[in-house]
């Protein structure tokens, strides 16, 4: 056996705040049990400390944050609170679950947010700063303190907080960049000159928060890197406050495939950042752009004929990394009409689905059904229908025919057949436009209060013929909380009724689970 020569690269800690400023962002809310899957895959994937979310923000936060502290078998859960005690409580009864919980308190030291915003004077701010670190060592050990708009602070003063929220008992102190405002060159700098002025500073990991206003949230995030942090903040797909937070991919993918420059290594396994990615693209409904770096569509595609070309003699010549190091497997078309169980039983492996064989069958089934009606069967379509068929699996009620009378010459209408529990039922409604046709058919065999608060509609694939992929979420008007369905099928006014029966299932789900749960109390 040969010896394993100790890596000389600094281990650099990855803090994901998907679930909480990645979630506070408009329209990336998630539900419930999307937050526990994100979490579960989070920890899977490697995360060293999840952001769980903002315990005093809502009971539907502190529920999130509970349910995931315990959960969580590997990584630290975190709770966000401000410098007031009751946000602290909050976060500390959240997070006292967990195998290895965490503090995140934070307040703001630039002269704008101290003089506008909390309107304090900067010895008070500095006394709330030992108060919050204090009250929440008394729950916990692990107790980050943040400087909010660090990169905007009076450098002594930024100085006297760190050194104080170190004797106070932070163990890691985090500058974070709120408005996305520094340059790399003089965070890296800010990073050296903290370390270097604050006395106890080493006994304090340092910590990199960027948001990315000027799109250098992750050149500043290695940048601080260089200035001697060791813990990133970062997110999945960038997601986050305005124009987002770095991206936890890009700032992966850049260590390793840049590691003649940057020296440090991470703990994520980052053939799951493709379908993390996707996970939270379905979660919050919030699609990511087709040439994101790292997890766009167009990441590893090439189009012009030189760069074809050129790939076709060496790889290496148009792509710096391989998409399987990402997770991506090459977009393949051989799945279609001809194609048997054993090869679709294979494909669904390298797409990383284990089914059971009715499943297999049923999937199967499905694959074959779609390849009669589009010409090329891509992966995306086969994830779209492997995953929209488990989830489908025990639905009370589900979409049997549908057709719609759309165009010009109104009004425009619908004709419904839904399998309620075994039952079928059909009726005919008219609405403004197809789709609000078909939702009011729906109505018609389903009354319900629930509140329509998002319809959205994308390709999975290109094409006129491609799959319409569509999220509807229900919001429940008694309790406030959301359920989102999904769906996917070459027809849009299919995949749409599929989407909103898919969210009222969940709905029904939730609502008898909780009477249950009264029952049994
Ligand atoms: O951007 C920011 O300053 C934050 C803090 C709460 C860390 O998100
Ligand atoms: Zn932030």
């Amino acid at each position: 056996m040969t010896a394993q020569t100790p890596s000389t690269k600094d281990r650099v800690v990855i803090f994901d705040t998907t679930l909480r400023d990645g979630e506070q962002c408009p329209g990336a809310t998630m539900t419930f049990d999307e937050k526990l899957e994100v979490a579960d895959f989070l920890d899977a994937m490697g995360v060293d400390i999840i952001e769980a979310g903002f315990p005093i923000a809502s009971d539907g936060d502190f529920e999130a944050v509970t349910a995931i502290s315990r959960r969580i078998k590997n990584a630290t859960v975190c709770g966000l609170a401000r410098a007031g005690m009751k946000d602290i409580d909050r976060a500390g009864e959240a997070v006292k679950h967990a195998a290895r919980p965490r503090i995140h308190s934070f307040l703001s030291t630039s002269p704008v947010h101290m003089k506008y915003k909390l309107q304090k004077e900067p010895a008070e701010v500095l006394d709330m700063v030992v108060a919050a670190v204090t009250r929440a060592r008394n729950w916990v050990d692990d107790v980050e303190w943040s400087a909010e708009d660090g990169t905007r602070t009076e450098f002594d003063f930024l100085c006297r907080c760190v050194d104080a929220a170190i004797k106070a008992g932070a163990t890691t102190i985090n500058i974070p960049d709120t408005v996305g405002y520094t340059t790399p060159d003089e965070y890296r700098a800010l990073f050296r000159a903290v370390r270097e002025n604050v006395v106890n500073s080493d006994k304090a990991v340092f910590s990199v928060h960027c948001h990315n206003d000027l799109g250098l949230a992750v050149a500043n995030t290695l940048a601080g890197l260089e200035g001697g942090a060791r813990q990133v903040e970062c997110t999945l797909n960038g997601i986050g406050e305005r124009a987002g937070n770095a991206a936890l991919e890009e700032i992966v993918m850049a260590i390793k495939t840049r590691s003649d420059v940057l020296p440090y290594e991470t703990g994520i396994d980052a053939s799951m950042l493709n379908r993390a990615s996707k996970l939270v693209a379905a979660a919050t409904s919030f699609p990511v752009q087709y040439n994101k770096a790292i997890v766009g569509r167009n990441a590893f595609a090439h189009e012009s004929g030189i760069h074809q070309d050129g790939m076709l003699k060496h790889t290496q010549t148009y792509e710096i990394m391989t998409p399987e190091s990402v997770g991506v497997t090459k977009t393949s078309l051989v799945m279609g009409k001809h194609s048997g169980r054993a090869a679709f039983r294979d494909k669904l492996k390298q797409l990383g689905y284990e089914l059971g064989e009715n499943q297999l069958q049923d999937a199967f089934t499905r694959m074959k059904a779609l390849a009669d009606r589009k010409k090329h069967i891509y992966d995306e379509d086969i994830e779209a229908l492997v995953d929209e068929h488990i989830a489908s699996g025990q639905d009370r009620v589900k979409v049997v025919a549908l057709t719609v009378i759309a165009g010009t010459m109104g009004p425009q209408s619908a004709t419904l057949t839904l399998d309620v529990e075994g039952v079928h039922k059909t009726v005919q409604a008219t609405g403004n436009g197809p789709v609000d046709a078909a939702f009011n058919a729906i109505h018609q065999i389903m009354p319900h209060d629930a509140k329509l608060a998002l319809y959205q509609v994308h390709a999975v694939t290109e094409g006129t013929d491609a799959q319409a992929e569509v999220s509807v979420r229900l919001e429940d008007r008694q309790t406030g909380k959301s359920v989102t369905g999904r769906a996917a099928d070459p027809d849009t006014m299919v995949a749409s009724a599929k989407a909103y029966i898919g969210a009222l299932n969940k709905l029904d789900a939730r609502r008898k689970s909780q009477h249950a749960q009264h029952a049994v109390a």
